[in-house]
């Protein structure tokens, strides 16, 4: 989402006053599609027991397992006979308001772009490969869908009432990087796991961090890292509950509650905290001392 910097204020050149620009899929060139399918087949080696139910169940009903790049056209028609979604091309970050009011009428906006071969493992900004194969996924999902949906009018309400940091949080922990319990055992689901490999297992097996069950809360109160794997997951009971808790909820008064509070740091835990799994956080220790 849109909390990094460089954002510009007004649409580019070619793009339309929603900022959308077309895909330009006939312009991609065999490597470009290459590193698509180097990078999907590195992770559906990957996902299958690491992934939720949900996730896995959009990979298939979209057909992502086709060769290269999807185009948005076609993936658009799929999704929206699934949940009525959409994904339009943006060129990169958007203002938050206009990423905002797409998702609150169901558009996702993705970047055309891809990364270089060598750029497979880590990459700052979103690319096609971490907006369609890590997000999309999960909007082929009813549940979810909605859930975005009021994501979307949720974030145009935070932007008025000066709580985007806390609902960032939420993004974040979530949409973003969230973990779900299922019968079999804890799941990945955020995109930001499923798009990379060393997080996909890092998240799920890694005794370094924190897995903290999913409260509102607390979520939107905790600091997060973008540059290095996270130090905290939070675990939603099912998306069914983060559904129903989110929409339930008014956040009006939270906010007015939380905004003035100091944030909880990464990897504190507190004494309301139920937790799943305490980390040894020897990871990001290590990668303190040196
Ligand atoms: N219920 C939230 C509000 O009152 C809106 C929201 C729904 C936010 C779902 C995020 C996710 O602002
Ligand atoms: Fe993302």
């Amino acid at each position: 989402m849109a909390d990094e910097t460089h954002v510009l204020d007004a649409p580019p050149e070619g793009a339309a006053a929603d900022w959308t620009i077309p895909q330009g899929w006939d312009a991609y060139t065999p490597e470009e599609h290459r590193v698509w399918d180097t990078l999907y087949e590195r992770q559906i080696r990957l996902l299958p027991g690491r992934a939720s139910k949900a996730y896995l169940k959009g990979l298939d009903a979209l057909r992502l397992s086709e060769s290269g790049i999807p185009n948005f056209e076609e993936l658009s028609e799929r999704l929206m006979k699934l949940t009525g979604w959409q994904v339009v091309a943006v060129p990169g970050l958007v203002p938050d308001d206009v990423f905002f009011d797409h998702m609150a009428n169901r558009r996702f906006v993705s970047g055309n772009f891809i990364r270089r071969p060598d750029q497979l493992d880590y990459l700052q900004e979103p690319d096609v490969f971490h907006d369609v194969f890590g997000h999309v996924p999960m909007l082929a999902d009813p549940v979810f869908a909605d859930y975005l949906e009021a994501y979307g009018r949720g974030g145009l309400r935070a932007l008025e009432l000066g709580a985007l940091k806390q609902l960032a949080r939420l993004y974040w922990y979530t949409v973003e990087f969230g973990l779900v319990e299922e019968d079999e055992g804890l799941r990945i689901y955020g995109a930001g796991i499923v798009s990379s490999s060393a997080e996909s297992v890092f998240a799920l097996d890694d005794p370094s961090p924190h897995r903290i069950g999913f409260d509102l809360e607390r979520v939107m109160r905790t600091e997060y890292r973008i540059d290095d794997f996270q130090q905290n997951y939070f675990v939603v009971p099912s998306f069914d509950e983060l559904l129903r808790v989110t929409v339930e909820t008014d956040f009006a008064p939270l906010y007015e509650r939380i905004v003035p509070l100091p944030p909880l740091p990464v990897a504190a835990l507190t004494a309301e905290d139920k937790v799943l799994h305490h980390g040894t956080q020897a990871y990001a220790r290590g990668k303190a001392g040196g």
